[in-house]
């Protein structure tokens, strides 16, 4: 039996496709009051239509600590936070290439704009609600060129437990998600990126890439768990037990 959000208000950050567009999605269908936000409200209505769902949108950008913080001046309370964003693909290059202005850039998109949203949400967040964020396989799976991903996502996962154990009785959680097939891997000219999916998926145990919805499924279960907390759930196909971790 799936969890009811039923009278719930929950915001995804970063829901004009991808991985908080399914996440806002499944939450929407298990009756939940969805806010879902990202820089443009032409993409965000777009992503509205698709949902099918009602759902309010707010357009912001999460490396903007002032329009981070005018969003949550105004949302009504939450009971569930969601943070699905990142600047992407930046800072995916071999170490000897790898431009430090491009893995500040790479900080920035996520380990800051997540805690940043995390600590503007604290007053509207119920006492007891939940916060998820997304990290990433990068952070475990040794792959090369991943270090500079690596770096940025294991920043934020190692953030969950002490966030957890402070911010009790709120609940916080990442997952992990390996490769999903969404427009994080725009920057890879279409053409290449089937080749590219079918060697990555070789690697795999489960022998292909991931879905947006299996990773909303899993956001969701931590959102609807009240007994879990501190934890970072893999969804990636077992990307780190390929690499023998
Ligand atoms: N796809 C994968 O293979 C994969 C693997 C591991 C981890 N992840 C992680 O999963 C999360 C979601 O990725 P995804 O695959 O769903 O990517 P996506 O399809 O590119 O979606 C990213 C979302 O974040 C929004 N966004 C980006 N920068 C923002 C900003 N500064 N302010 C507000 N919104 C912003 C984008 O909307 P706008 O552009 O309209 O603002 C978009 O809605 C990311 O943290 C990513 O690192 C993805």
């Amino acid at each position: 039996m799936s969890v009811s959000f039923a009278g719930q208000r929950v915001a995804v950050m970063g829901a004009s496709h991808g991985i908080g567009e399914a996440a806002a999605r499944e939450f929407a269908e298990a009756g939940a009051q969805v806010i879902i936000a990202g820089r443009s409200k032409e993409r965000l209505d777009a992503a509205a239509a698709r949902i099918g769902h009602p759902v309010a949108v707010a357009e912001l950008d999460a490396t903007d600590s002032d329009s981070v913080a005018a969003f949550f001046a105004e949302v009504e309370p939450l009971d569930h936070l969601v943070i699905t964003l990142s600047s992407g693909a930046i800072g995916l290059a071999p170490f000897a290439e790898l431009a430090e202005a491009d893995l500040r850039a790479a900080f920035d998109g996520k380990v800051f704009a997540h805690l940043r949203i995390l600590q503007a949400a604290l007053p509207k967040l119920r006492r007891d609600g939940s916060v998820t964020l997304i990290t990433a396989a990068s952070a475990r799976a040794a792959l090369p060129g991943s270090a500079g991903l690596a770096a940025v996502n294991g920043a934020l996962e190692s953030a969950v437990p002490p966030l957890a154990a402070e911010l009790a009785p709120l609940r916080v959680n990442a997952v992990s998600p390996g490769v999903i097939d969404t427009a994080w891997w725009s920057g890879v000219p279409e053409a290449d990126r089937a080749a590219l999916f079918e060697g990555i998926a070789k690697g795999l145990p489960v022998g292909r890439i991931g879905r947006p919805e299996e990773v909303a499924r899993a956001i969701t279960y931590l959102a609807g768990n009240g007994f879990v907390t501190g934890t970072v759930l893999d969804c990636a196909g077992g990307a780190t037990l390929a690499s023998g971790r």
